[in-house]
């Protein structure tokens, strides 16, 4: 039994930014932000939240996939910006659909979260703990970032994507390949919420997210095109074969430097990060959600997932729609 994908939905939020607004708060330009990363505008939640987007997104994908609520026996969120520390944003949008049936919980494995949720889900199912797990990466970046800090702010952004996925005898996951490097977690961290512990020496301002960007971009280029070898490897399919190469949404540099190393055409690297920005655990289910609402995914299509980010983590699986 493999994960198969049945239904996938997506919720961005209203407000989009766009890179002329950017160049108000901090000292850059839509040329700049354009050339170095691709990116011209994101959305910002103003009204929404990760809970909000994770439970349009989700309620969208259980609609498309044809299921009742009550049929989802698992439910992850990936997010790195829940807006509870506790309970999850899983338990959140649980009771916001009435997914009762469903074990629900958080992951946090940043921008390759959406793909460590692809492979727990699998497992579950391989294991006959449930037959249908929905799977939901969200995130509000917004609240993370630091807003003064121009290497940073420029490239995040809002929203949520789903997918449900069910036990299936033929297609959907046919391999996948996983790792995390956690020597190397100061390259992109978020501190979070300050320690009040009048005890704690560390008490103090709350930190945002900090980057040294051109490490994770060598990171990314090296990394990406191993773990999407792997996959291919594992599964005996050739990159010929594959019809699209969906990567996380971070940078088009990065996404052009790994189709050049994979020697695969850039037209099966689809983007939507010129809109979107990078949304972290949410930028792959957003960006498939997308391609499969315009009619882009066929029935046998074989698709390579692959992501990183902080951690560090990174991943990859390749899929049979
Ligand atoms: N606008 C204008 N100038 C900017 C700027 C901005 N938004 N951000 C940085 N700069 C400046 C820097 O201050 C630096 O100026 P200096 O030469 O006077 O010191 C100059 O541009 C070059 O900075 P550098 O950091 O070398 O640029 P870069 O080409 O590496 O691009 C990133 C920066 C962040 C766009 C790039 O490193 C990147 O995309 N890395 C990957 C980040 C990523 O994907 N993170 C998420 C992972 S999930």
């Amino acid at each position: 039994m493999n994960a198969k994908i049945i239904g996938t939905g997506f919720q961005l939020p209203v407000y989009v930014a766009d890179n002329d607004y950017l160049a108000t708060l901090v000292e850059t330009s839509d040329e700049w932000i354009a050339e170095r990363t691709g990116i011209r505008a994101r959305h910002l939640a103003r009204e929404e939240t990760t809970t909000s987007m994770a439970a349009d997104a989700a309620r969208k994908a259980l609609a498309a996939s044809g299921l009742r609520a009550e049929e989802i026996g698992l439910l992850i969120v990936a997010t790195i910006s829940s807006d509870t520390e506790t309970p999850s944003t899983a338990c959140r949008v649980q009771a916001e659909l009435g997914l009762s049936g469903a074990l629900a919980f958080d992951i946090n494995a940043a921008c390759s979260g959406f793909l460590y949720a692809v492979h727990i889900a699998d497992a579950f199912i391989k294991s006959g703990f449930c037959r249908n797990a929905l799977i939901v990466g969200a995130e509000t970046l917004s609240k993370l970032v630091d807003w003064t800090d121009r290497s940073t702010c420029i490239l995040f952004g809002d929203g949520a994507g789903a997918a449900v996925l069910q036990a299936s005898e033929k297609g959907g996951v046919l391999s996948q390949s996983l790792g995390s490097d956690g020597s190397r977690w100061e390259v992109l961290f978020c501190q979070g919420r300050p320690n009040g512990n009048p005890l704690c020496k560390t008490a103090g301002q709350p930190g945002y997210m900090r980057m040294d960007g051109q490490a994770v971009f060598k990171f990314a280029v090296r990394t990406v095109p191993v773990c999407v070898e792997d996959v291919l490897q594992k599964a005996g399919v050739s990159g010929d074969e594959v019809k699209y190469f969906v990567l996380h949404q971070a940078n088009s540099r990065i996404i052009q430097s790994v189709a050049k190393r994979l020697g695969q055409p850039e037209d099966k690297f689809p983007m939507n990060l010129a809109q979107c920005g990078n949304t972290s655990a949410a930028s792959l289910p957003i960006l498939l959600a997308q391609m499969n609402e315009e009619g882009k995914l066929q029935k046998g299509d074989k698709l390579v997932l692959s992501g990183f980010g902080a951690g560090l983590t990174w991943g990859a699986c390749l899929l049979e729609w």
